[in-house]
């Protein structure tokens, strides 16, 4: 068993060997180019991101790397846990993580999206008096209806949303779409666009005054590749 007097001190100890800025990157299908565009921007070189070390530091130790769960990213951000980060604009939106938003970035094109089955796209929105939706994204879901005066069920899911109206879960489905083809794949058509999604940078408010150096040299070197 661990002691525990032993792990704060371990604690203690990397902490104070970590680099002086921590930046949230996120895992999965957004990983590959966010590592690419950090890597134009020189404010690192390849990351091993295969490393089992959480945190992965840059050349000259100034920044470290942490790979998150995209859906952590704000989180971290927003608590300070990291100071900058990458994510999606439809998952910042979601989270409602209150952080400072410097710069959209040029990658993550896609959009979150109403869609339907394809037999019925003419009248999607009244065609259930309180129509079902299957979502990941139950807060933007919700806010979208309610301000068009539907009353819709909102069913959270993790992934694969488009099973929803397949399996006679939910009428229509809020979800992103890039290039349509899942859509098509299940017989579902796109009925209206919620939000234009691009990859954003988004940094901690008390980071933002309190490192504001070091923030400003990573915006700066973000805006030269954008
Ligand atoms: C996303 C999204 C759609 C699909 C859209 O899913 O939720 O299912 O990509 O892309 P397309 O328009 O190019 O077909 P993801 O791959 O992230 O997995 P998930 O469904 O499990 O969330």
């Amino acid at each position: 068993m661990t002691n525990p007097a032993a792990l704060a001190q371990e604690n203690e100890t990397s902490r104070a060997n970590r680099p002086p800025l921590l930046f949230a990157l996120p895992k999965g299908r957004m990983a590959d180019e966010s590592l690419a565009f950090l890597e134009r921007t020189g404010l690192t070189g390849p990351l091993d991101t295969n490393s089992r070390k959480l945190v992965l530091p840059n050349e000259d130790g100034s920044i470290g790397f942490v790979m998150a769960k995209p859906w952590d990213v704000p989180t971290y951000v927003e608590y300070g846990a990291a100071d900058v980060g990458i994510c999606g604009l439809d998952v910042l939106r979601e989270s409602g993580r209150k952080v400072h938003e410097p710069l959209l970035l040029p990658f993550e094109y896609c959009r979150l999206s109403v869609a339907g089955p394809a037999n019925r796209p003419d009248t999607p929105l009244r065609y259930a008096s309180q129509p079902r939706i299957a979502t990941k994204y139950p807060r933007l879901a919700q806010e979208f209806f309610r301000q068009r005066g539907v009353n819709a069920e909102v069913i959270g899911l993790s992934g694969s949303v488009e099973l929803g109206p397949v399996l006679n879960l939910a009428d229509l489905i809020v979800d992103i779409v890039e290039t349509g083809s899942t859509l098509r794949a299940n017989g579902l058509v796109e009925i209206r666009t919620i939000l234009e999604v691009q990859a954003v940078l988004i940094v901690n408010r008390a980071a933002y005054q309190l490192k504001s150096r070091e923030i400003q040299g990573i915006i700066e070197r973000v805006r030269a590749v954008i």
